[in-house]
Parts: structure tokens; C-alpha cells; sequence
């Protein structure tokens, strides 16, 4: 578990964390979400100790990063994709990690094989490419086999295999009972890996709630179907529904996106579309850091 209390970092005139206060919890994938310079990066910092917030605390299973007796155990965390000796292979490199840091050697192959990499662990990881490099990180934050794991954009770099697989992982550790946090600007991408997402804009938190309620799992469904769809807008009235029919099909709220599948089937009518109406997607998230994202292009930087 992972606490902020009223947690804020200031740089000089800028307020990186605004009064953050949030409970990252065991068990789940949480996603850090938010534009360029919302905080995310802060506040993983504030979380390792990395930097001292100006207020307010921030703990691991209750205890100031600095203070916890076997941190690398406790906390593993991936913040930066080159933070490696360039000339060292990647197996060189995890098993200093894990000497200086008391972890068994052992440790070394089963991570290399837990992220991938057993085939080049003893390539120069200067050579590897952003995806590896971001494994190599990973493989480091799980050297520790710790109760928390940070990550900081993980998903950059990786391509869709990457992607999938770093979402089982995530899945994994999660099931174990650990607390993972992961940092990314993309509601895509946090779409696939995260059960819960934390929104921050300009410091401050906007959100704090399961990703099916950001990702409007509950959005409305709407379809499309050739057929007349009043047979299926009668049934959907029958069981609660109201569902507003227009010229191409309907559109349904608060119903399950395969009731209306099975429903439309048991019904004989061709569907030719089907699915959670798409536009509360991004658009809630983008309602939520309208007035917060920091970089906006101005209309004139803007490419027509
Ligand atoms: N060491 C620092 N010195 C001065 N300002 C900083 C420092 N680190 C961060 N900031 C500022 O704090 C704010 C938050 O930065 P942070 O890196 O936490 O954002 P972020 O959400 O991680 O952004 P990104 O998506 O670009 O990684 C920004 O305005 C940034 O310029
Ligand atoms: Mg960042």
C-alpha cells in the first residue's frame, strides 16, 4: 500500500503535487494518469524517496521510503528506461543490482526469464532497444521480489506483443496480493493494463476510480442493424430499458453490451454494429484535464 497524505513538492515557483491525497492499495493495477508535467513522474519520486515532499507525507505500508529496512525488498520501481551502465549486459548488470542490494544471484536468471530477455542477458544492454530496455527495468524493479511495484511509463516503447505481455505481468502481480503503480499520459494505454486509475492535472488529483467508470464501460450501447429495430427496443423496455430508436438502429443505456447481443440474436435481427458508444472514452478523460493540461499547443502551433 502506498499512502499520500496531502503530499506537495514544489520547485521553486512551480507546484509539481498540489495536496495530494490518495491510497494507492494492494491487490490492483492503479494507473497514475495525466498530461505532460500533471506530476506522475513527482509523485513516483516522492514515493522512492527520490525527493523530499515540501508538505505532507508520503508512505510505503506506512513507513517514509527512507525509513523501510529493505527497500529494493519492499519497493521495486523502474523510473528511467536508460538507467543502466551502457557497456554492461543486462545479466551484468541485474546481478550487481542484486549484490548490492543483499538479493540472492539466482534471482538474476529467473527475472531475466520473467521479462524475456534469458536469450540476450549477455548482449551490452547499450545496444538494446527501447522495448528491451524497458524490460531490463522491469527485471531490475522485480529483482527485490517486493510487496510494491512503481513504474513509470512502463508501456512506452513497447510494441503490442510488449504491451500484452506487460499487461499479464501486471495481472500477475497484482493476483499475488502486491500493490502496483504504473505512470502513463495515455488512457489507452492504462485502458489495457489497469483496474484503477488515480487522474492528476497540474499536481492536483481530478479522479479517483475504477477505470470501467473513465473508460464508460457503463457508455451507452448502441447498434446498428438493416432490420427493423423495434423488436429488439420492445424487449430492451421489457426487461427496464429505455432505448432510443433512431434510423440506423438505437442507442441503450445501462445494459450489458452482450445482453444486447443475445437479445438482438434471440430475435432474428441482423447486427452490424455493436458496442459501447465510443465517445465517453476519451472525452471523459479529456473533460476531467480540460483546464489542466500545462503544454497546449496554441491554435497557430497547432498542425492543420
Ligand atoms: N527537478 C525539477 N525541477 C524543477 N521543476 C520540476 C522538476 N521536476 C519536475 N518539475 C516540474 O514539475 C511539474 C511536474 O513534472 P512531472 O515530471 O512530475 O510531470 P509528469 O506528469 O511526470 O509529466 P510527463 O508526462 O511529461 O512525464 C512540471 O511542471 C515539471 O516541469
Ligand atoms: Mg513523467
Amino acid at each position: 500500500m502506498i499512502t499520500f497524505a496531502h503530499a506537495t513538492k514544489r520547485y521553486g515557483p512551480t507546484t509539481a503535487l498540489d495536496d495530494l491525497t490518495v491510497t494507492v492499495r494492494p491487490g490492483s493495477v492503479t494507473g497514475l494518469l495525466g498530461p505532460n508535467g500533471a506530476g506522475k513522474s513527482t509523485a513516483l519520486r516522492l514515493a522512492l524517496g527520490l525527493d523530499r515532499a515540501t508538505a505532507g507525507d508520503v508512505t510505503v505500508h506506512g513507513i517514509p521510503y527512507r525509513a523501510l529496512r529493505h527497500p529494493l525488498r519492499t519497493v521495486g520501481a523502474h523510473v528511467d528506461a536508460r538507467a543502466f551502465h551502457p557497456g554492461r549486459s543486462a545479466r551484468a548488470h541485474l546481478t550487481a543490482l542484486a549484490r548490492y542490494n543483499r538479493i540472492p544471484a539466482r534471482r538474476v536468471d529467473d527475472v531475466l526469464g520473467l521479462v524475456g530477455l534469458s536469450d540476450v542477458a549477455g548482449k551490452r544492454a547499450g545496444g538494446f532497444s527501447l522495448g528491451m530496455a524497458q524490460r531490463l527495468g522491469l527485471a531490475g524493479a522485480l529483482l527485490g521480489d517486493p510487496e510494491v511495484v512503481l513504474l513509470d511509463e512502463p508501456v512506452n516503447g513497447l510494441d503490442t506483443d510488449g504491451v500484452l505481455w506487460l499487461r499479464g505481468l501486471l495481472r500477475d502481480l497484482a493476483d499475488q496480493g502486491r500493490t502496483v503503480l504504473l505512470s502513463s499520459h495515455l488512457l489507452s494505454e492504462l485502458e489495457v493494463t489497469a483496474d484503477h486509475v488515480v487522474v492528476l492535472g497540474r499536481g492536483r488529483l481530478l479522479a479517483d476510480l475504477p477505470i470501467a467508470d473513465l473508460v464508460g464501460r457503463d457508455a451507452p450501447v448502441v447498434v446498428r442493424t438493416p432490420d427493423a429495430p423495434a423488436p429488439l427496443a420492445d424487449a430492451l423496455v421489457e426487461i427496464g430499458h429505455h432505448p432510443q430508436v433512431d434510423g440506423h438502429g438505437l442507442t441503450v443505456d445501462g445494459v450489458d453490451v452482450t445482453l444486447v447481443g443475445d437479445l438482438a440474436h434471440a430475435l432474428g435481427l441482423r447486427v452490424h454494429h455493436l458496442a459501447p458508444a465510443p465517445v465517453t472514452l476519451e472525452a471523459r478523460y479529456l473533460d476531467l484535464v480540460a483546464d489542466d493540461v500545462q503544454y497546449r499547443a496554441r491554435p497557430e502551433e497547432r498542425i492543420a
